[in-house]
């Protein structure tokens, strides 16, 4: 089993979590939330602040800050390229100024041509976060026809021995055929394109690898593993192990949330029970965990071994809130304690604790990988998307 073994930096980090003052509130010191409305408002009202100080730079989509503060950006090739033009399009459908419209089209220009890419699994995360967005907002056919085009790409990784959209083609030396859990996260671009299409195909990969991922990701407890390595001749799960957890048998907070949100996507299209219990399931893992902080943003592990002592991932905390705020509208019987964890989440992100002031991001403490030690208590671009998505939704009755 493989454990990760923390450096000294990753030690020192630890520490410091842990000698913050607001480390582990408890229930009463989470202020009630302000009105997402409200929220939405400042947000946008930021943003627009910002952007003077961002020069369009196809080589510097925002994605994190360096050590000093500094932006931190990548190109387009980058697995997170599609999430700063997602939160422009998000903020642009929310306020309807043009300037954020203006931003947003600017920005998704840049990361346009992934579209073809055929070497990564990450064309939802690219793609859909910008162009299916900027389509919800606007209903533009261009947006349209990119992430239809992304998603036929897409398809061409889907091995139907495995029955599975294969993630990573690195690490050949670790794994013959990985998939990620992060994975079901490029469903919705997929079932999308079959609605707008027609084209039942996408609609079949995409129930096809929620089908695989439910039958070999999870264990008793409902709780995922990261990777799962197949056998591309029998079709069978052939390892299962970490890559940005603790260890093997742990369970990796933002993986907990993808499979959530994941999974409540794969019942939104499909409207089929397995993927709502397993959605479901997901949710009383992570919310009835006695892991989890009072304030609700989980620790970057579950199963990390210092607990209280460890940092918290609030992209964790940004991406469940969101994926609850949809899951509710399918379950009434859940729907208040569904609403009332993803608000307790949102109340918390708004505290100072977790609000980041340095452009162009809305929250810190975010982290990317331990074990690989990058983007460790950090703003993350992704953690602003759903944070953003999550305030969205909780508009929504
Ligand atoms: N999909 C990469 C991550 O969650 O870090």
């Amino acid at each position: 089993m493989k454990i990760f073994i923390p450096s000294i930096l990753t030690i020192l980090w630890m520490v410091c979590a842990a000698c913050s003052p607001t480390s582990g509130a408890a229930v009463g010191e989470v202020p009630l939330p302000s009105d997402p409305k409200d929220q939405l408002t400042e947000l946008s009202g930021r943003m627009l602040a910002y952007l003077p100080q961002m020069p369009l730079d196809s080589l510097a989509i925002p994605r994190t800050t360096e050590p000093d503060g500094t932006l931190k950006g990548s190109n387009s090739k980058s697995w997170t390229s599609g999430f700063f033009p997602g939160i422009l399009w998000q903020l642009y459908h929310f306020s309807q100024d043009k300037q954020l419209q203006q931003a947003a089209q600017a920005w998704s220009a840049f990361v346009e041509k992934e579209k073809w890419d055929k070497g990564t699994h990450d064309l939802g995360f690219k793609i859909y976060c910008s162009f299916g967005q900027a389509w919800k907002a606007t209903q533009d056919a261009h947006a349209r026809d990119v992430f239809v085009r992304a998603a036929r790409t897409l398809s061409t990784r889907y091995n139907p021995t495995v029955g599975a959209i294969r993630s990573w083609d690195h690490h050949e030396h670790l794994w013959k055929y990985p998939v990620i859990i992060d994975n079901m996260m490029n469903l919705e671009m997929l079932f999308e394109a079959t609605k707008v299409t027609g084209d039942s195909s996408f609609y079949h990969i995409a129930r096809q690898h929620a089908l695989t991922t439910l039958h070999n990701h999870f264990r008793a407890d409902n709780s995922s593993y990261h990777v799962v390595d197949y056998d591309t001749i029998t079709g069978a799960a052939v390892q299962k192990n970490t890559h940005q957890g603790y260890s093997d048998e742990s369970a990796w907070s933002r993986g907990q949330a993808w499979g959530l949100y994941g999974y409540t996507v794969a019942y939104r299209y499909t409207g089929e029970a397995v993927f709502l219990e397993q959605a479901q399931k997901i949710a009383t893992f992570i919310f009835t965990h006695p892991n989890l902080p009072t304030d609700f943003i989980p620790y970057w592990d579950f199963n990390a071994p210092r607990i209280p002592n460890e940092l918290r991932d609030v992209s964790a905390a940004a991406v469940a809130a969101s994926g609850l705020l949809e899951l509710r509208h399918y379950t009434p019987k859940n729907a208040t304690q569904y609403t009332e964890w993803a608000q307790r989440i949102l109340a918390s992100l708004a505290t100072d604790r977790y609000q980041c002031h340095t452009a162009p991001f809305f929250l810190q403490h975010s982290v990317g990988s331990i074990p690989g030690e990058f983007e460790v208590d950090t703003p993350i671009i992704y953690a602003d998307y759903y944070y953003v998505e999550a305030l969205l939704r909780s508009l929504e009755d």
